[in-house]
């Protein structure tokens, strides 16, 4: 009885720790679209911090796991806690607009106003603080977002484009301007979904060797999907990979080798 005490105390003080210092908690979730099973008992943690990459054939539920770890999707079961908020089974799609401000959004393609500059797309990344800036250029926008957005596209080389209208940067420099504005408030936690899958093979391991300098810089937590093994293990700290909705493996980078791959992708 005696050391029976102390080592339930010290295991509650560990599990505490621990959860405290998880950006990402998927405990037993699953998720059906209609009658086919797309998502079954996924469990995934990921560290603050920690740069992780989330591989799978098409049609695995990569994406839609990213949706159900921000409330973009309901799911049927388990518990998910995204920086310590908490997403329960069958909750409503949330607004959950604390956790969304938290959290940076880069896609395949970057989603940017094609007839805006640079620096006004950076500046939309604070949109919902006050109002729709949908419609805005940045010369209305508060002294303070300017001077952050400006600082975010130097963080990706692009502060000599500020002026320059989205639609005529290369697919490249847009998807820098993607990352910026998705850096532009300090998200804690970033999350890419193929991220380089529309770039040419130089311009897509520019953009990942970014996300992957930034969040090591910024201290934020770093998600994306990849079809490129390489980018994966290159990029990231560790691979988690999905296959028909069931985590197929999880490791360090390093030690995702081609068998492995061939066994995933057959
Ligand atoms: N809104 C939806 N309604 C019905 N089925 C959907 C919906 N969204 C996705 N699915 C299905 O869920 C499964 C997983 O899709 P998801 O987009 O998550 O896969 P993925 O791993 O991201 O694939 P990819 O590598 O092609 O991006 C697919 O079979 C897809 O058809
Ligand atoms: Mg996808």
């Amino acid at each position: 009885m005696a050391d029976f005490v102390p080592n339930e105390i010290d295991a509650r003080f560990f599990r505490e720790r621990a959860s405290k210092h998880l950006a990402i908690n998927v405990s037993g979730i699953s998720k059906r679209y209609g009658a086919k099973q797309i998502l079954t008992d996924i469990n995934i943690q990921i560290s603050e911090g920690e740069r992780v990459a989330l591989i799978g054939p098409n049609g695995a539920g990569k994406s839609t796991l990213l949706k159900c770890l921000v409330g973009q999707e309901i799911f049927d079961h388990g518990e998910i806690a995204t920086l310590g908020t908490s997403l329960r089974a069958k909750q409503p799609v949330a607004l959950l607009k604390n956790l969304r401000r938290s959290v940076g959004f880069v896609f395949q393609t970057h989603s940017l106003v094609g007839r805006l500059s640079a620096l006004s797309n950076v500046v939309h990344g604070f949109m919902g603080e006050r109002g729709s800036w949908r419609a805005s250029t940045h010369h209305l926008a508060p002294y303070s977002w300017r001077l952050k957005a400006l600082r975010s596209l130097g963080d990706v080389q692009l502060q000599d484009f500020c002026e320059q209208r989205v639609d005529e940067l290369s697919g490249g420099q847009a998807q820098r301007v993607a990352i910026a504005r998705a850096m532009v408030r300090d998200p804690r936690l970033l999350i890419a979904d193929e991220p380089s899958a529309s770039l040419d093979p130089a311009a897509g391991e520019d953009i990942m060797k970014l996300f992957s300098d930034l969040s090591q810089k910024n201290q934020t937590t770093l998600l994306f999907t990849t079809h490129d093994i390489q980018h994966a293990r290159s990029y990231s700290d560790r691979i988690i990979a999905l296959q028909q909705g069931k985590v197929f493996w999880t490791g360090p980078s390093n030690l995702f080798d081609p068998d492995l791959s061939a066994a995933l992708f057959r």
